[in-house]
């Protein structure tokens, strides 16, 4: 028996050094050490052994098997090791190929968008946005524009249903504000809007900004000095603001509010058409009866509000000439205005 052990042991060693791959060495494990391999036969000789000689016989058996575990062993790592060195050298990228990579870039809207939303946060404003599907309720009626008013004149609307169509300003959202909050409110409002209208000047999907400021003691003082100061921020810190008397259902007083001309100073330009002003926003004190619609008290509150045109700021400042380039999506107005 000691003799079938030696040989067994042998061959194995012989057969684990011949093995070329891991699955080699599992066959040997198997032949040798499996269920009915040919060490595992030695082990029922040893019912056959005398008593007295067991001990001695059970710890060969048991050297000669681990003899054979452990050469398996070690030959499995260094398969292992040089099969992972093979898949790491046939599965590596190389991240330093030197490709030219195209950056994306910022569309003027959006940066627009950004620039002004920053300063009025900075102003403690909280920025927030709205749905662009709207109701008749929330979009006309709520703002002071019953149905038969002329005013819904001014915005050719788009509707969804009789009572339901895609906002025409922003302005809704001043409603939805104050019937969820009480003041003091300072918002923004960035999002779209849409109209019925097409021309170089207008496009049927364009970008406002809305402001909305309810508090005690707030008054058309407010309006100039904040709109003042952003207008610094926003073109430069020589800009003047004007402020021209003008109508909407939502403000009384309402304003129209210009700043000097960026591109000439106010000396009169190709930009500002001469006049040395550009008209950039909608303003005024909140008329009362909107306070009133949306449940607070107009004789303990009062408000200012804005409407900005987003697009119009862009072009002034891009010198963009036709509005309808900004949402045709061509790479090569991006690449132009980036
Ligand atoms: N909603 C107006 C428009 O789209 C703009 C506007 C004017 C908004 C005056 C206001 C405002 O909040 O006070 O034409």
């Amino acid at each position: 028996m000691l003799d079938l052990i030696d040989i067994i042991v042998a061959k194995s060693i012989a057969l684990i050094e011949d093995a070329k791959t891991s699955a080699d060495l599992n066959d040997i494990r198997v032949q040798v050490l499996g269920k009915n391999g040919e060490y595992t036969s030695v082990l029922r000789g040893m019912k056959d052994v005398k008593p007295e000689d067991k001990p001695r016989m059970g710890k060969l058996i048991n050297e000669g098997r681990e003899k054979i575990e452990n050469l398996i062993a070690k030959r499995e790592a260094e398969f292992k090791a040089v099969e992972m060195a093979l898949r790491l050298k046939k599965e590596a990228v190389d991240v330093t190929l030197d490709t030219p990579q195209e950056v994306g870039s910022v569309h003027p809207i959006t940066s627009v968008i950004q620039e002004v939303v920053d300063i009025f946060v900075g102003l403690g404003f909280t920025a927030v946005e709205g749905p662009e599907i709207e109701s008749d309720y929330f979009n006309f009626q709520l703002m002071n524009i019953p149905p038969d008013h002329p005013a819904r004149d001014m915005q050719d609307t788009f509707y969804v249903s009789e009572s339901t169509l895609l906002r025409t300003h922003t302005s809704p959202m001043q409603a939805h504000t104050m019937l969820s909050q009480k003041p003091p409110i300072r918002i923004v409002v960035p999002g779209k809007v849409y109209r019925a209208d097409d021309d170089a000047t207008h496009s049927p999907i364009f970008n406002q900004i809305e402001g909305l400021v309810v508090d005690k003691d707030i008054s058309l003082a407010h309006l100039k000095g904040t709109l003042d100061m952003v207008a610094k921020a926003l073109f430069n810190a020589d800009t003047k603001t004007r402020f021209r008397p003008s109508y909407f259902p939502f403000t009384e007083p309402s304003v129209e509010v210009d700043v000097s001309c960026c591109m000439c100073g106010g000396k009169g330009c190709r930009l500002c058409k001469g006049t040395g002003w550009l008209e950039i926003l909608g303003a005024g004190v909140v008329n009362p009866a909107v306070l009133s619609n949306c449940g607070i008290d107009p004789n303990e509150y009062s408000g200012i509000a804005f409407g900005l045109g987003v697009d119009r700021i862009a072009m002034i400042k891009y010198g963009i000439p036709d509005i309808r380039s900004m949402y045709e999506n061509d790479v090569r107005f991006l690449r132009k205005y980036k």
